[in-house]
């Protein structure tokens, strides 16, 4: 699908991101394997999601719901509880979705059955060793092509022992893996983290009644000894996919816009820090909770922006935020240095040579590192053709650069957005004036 957009004069309005993509995945499985029903409001309408959802219903959890086109899903779950998950009939298909097979893959290397997790040919291409090599230390059988590097995973699950392992890499997705694993596993397992990646597994967990002990960045966590009960919960909007609008906002310069609704847990606000200290005007409203989970309305106006430099602790705190903050900081007086960030590369895209690609062509001043860029702020961006490289984020990070650009961008690919955010091209119409 081609989009195309001119700059509107202004934006103005409420956006209301969909439901978060990681608290959804994480929230789905973990009712599956509690005791009971539960539901599951505002469930992300995001295609991965559907991904962790049906890779479940084929492992014989029972869930109601479905996509729709004009509100957010509502699911419901009938756990299954601690050992009724089944042998599923076929190869499961996580589609595009990093977070289903890695914390499927934990899952499952603790389930007395076989089971293999592929999907498209960029998931194909990610790398799973990171959670392989761990979980083959837990005692799991789980094969990988290339070495146990990519997909397909193959596991046979089995009895899994605990492990002590300090992640390599800041990986939630990692991480999360390895709590899965180890609530089956004999004896407690810790989990070391030498950089804070997004937390929201343990926050569930302990919601779920199953408290997690941390020390010195250390989780410790003790295998269940019964399937917690099924816990019900809305899932807070989606700061991932609001990170769109509060960029959109800040740089065009008449926007007045409010985000309703959005998550600002702290291990994913690093956007918001970002922004306000390149000089953004952004105002955190009505905080509350959502469950274990902080939420709260952001509105966002015009602003000038400086360059900053941001690297270590920082960067997994705003990770999937780097390509459109780079569009912020193509229009920032002054340069902007992203470091540390490697991790990109091994996203849906390349997303340090697909947004320093894409952005060039209009005529932002952006150079890649291997950990990260380069950005000098210009005048302003302008029209052009450019391609989403079926990256969800690199459609919409490109799509609100064309909120500002001279004359007319086409984006090709642009229905890459589906995978977190259907509804993202409807409501930039929404916001225009
Ligand atoms: C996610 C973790 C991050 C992030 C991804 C979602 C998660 O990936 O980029 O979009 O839900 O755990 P890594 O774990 O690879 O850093």
């Amino acid at each position: 699908m081609l989009k195309r957009i001119s700059p509107p004069a202004g934006l103005r309005g409420e956006c209301r991101p969909p439901g978060d993509k990681s608290i959804s995945h994480r929230a789905v499985i973990l009712n599956s394997i509690a005791r009971g029903r539960s539901r599951i409001a505002n469930f992300s309408p995001g295609a991965d999601c559907w991904s962790t959802v049906s890779c479940l219903r084929a492992l014989g959890v029972n869930i109601s719901g479905q996509p729709q086109p004009d509100k957010p899903p509502v699911l419901e779950v009938t756990g299954v509880g601690l050992d009724g998950l089944r042998e599923p009939q076929d190869v499961l298909d996580a589609g595009n979705s990093g977070t289903t097979t890695r914390l499927l893959s934990g899952l499952l290397a603790a389930q007395p059955f076989l089971s293999i997790i592929t999907g498209d040919s960029s998931l194909r291409s990610r790398p799973m060793k990171r959670v392989i090599a761990p979980l083959q230390l837990m005692g799991a059988q789980i094969w990988a092509r290339g070495g146990d590097s990519l997909a397909p995973v193959v596991i046979r699950g089995g009895r899994l022992h605990g492990i002590t392992y300090r992640l390599p890499v800041a990986s939630a997705q990692v991480k999360s893996a390895i709590i899965l694993a180890a609530l089956f596993a004999r004896g407690n397992t810790c989990v070391e983290e030498l950089q804070l990646s997004r937390d929201h597994t343990e926050r569930l967990l302990r919601s779920l009644g199953v408290s997690l002990k941390m020390s010195d960045g250390c989780i410790e966590v003790a295998p269940l000894v019964a399937a917690p009960p099924a816990l019900d919960l809305v899932v807070p909007g989606d700061l991932s996919s609001a990170a769109y609008w509060l960029v959109a906002g800040v740089i065009h310069p008449r926007a007045r816009l409010k985000v309703i609704n959005c998550g600002i847990n702290p291990t994913r606000a690093g956007l918001i820090e970002a922004l306000q200290a390149m000089g953004a005007t952004i105002e955190i409203e009505r905080e509350r909770r959502e469950g274990d989970e902080p939420v709260a309305d952001i509105q966002v106006e015009s602003s000038q922006l400086r360059g900053i430099d941001i690297s270590g602790q920082m960067v997994p705190r705003l990770i999937d935020e780097i390509p459109v903050l780079a569009v912020a900081a193509s229009l920032a007086q002054g340069t902007t240095t992203i470091r540390g960030a490697e991790e990109l590369r091994v996203k849906e895209s390349d997303r340090i040579d697909t947004i320093v690609r894409e952005l060039s062509k209009m005529g932002a001043r952006i150079e890649a590192l291997p950990d990260g860029m380069v950005i000098r702020g210009v005048q302003r961006l302008r029209g052009a053709e450019v391609d989403s490289h079926q990256d969800h984020r690199l459609a919409m990070s490109l799509g609100v650069a064309a909120l500002v650009a001279q004359g007319t961008t086409t984006i090709s690919e642009a229905e890459a957005v589906d995978i977190s955010y259907p509804g993202f091209w409807d409501e930039l119409e929404k916001i225009r004036e």
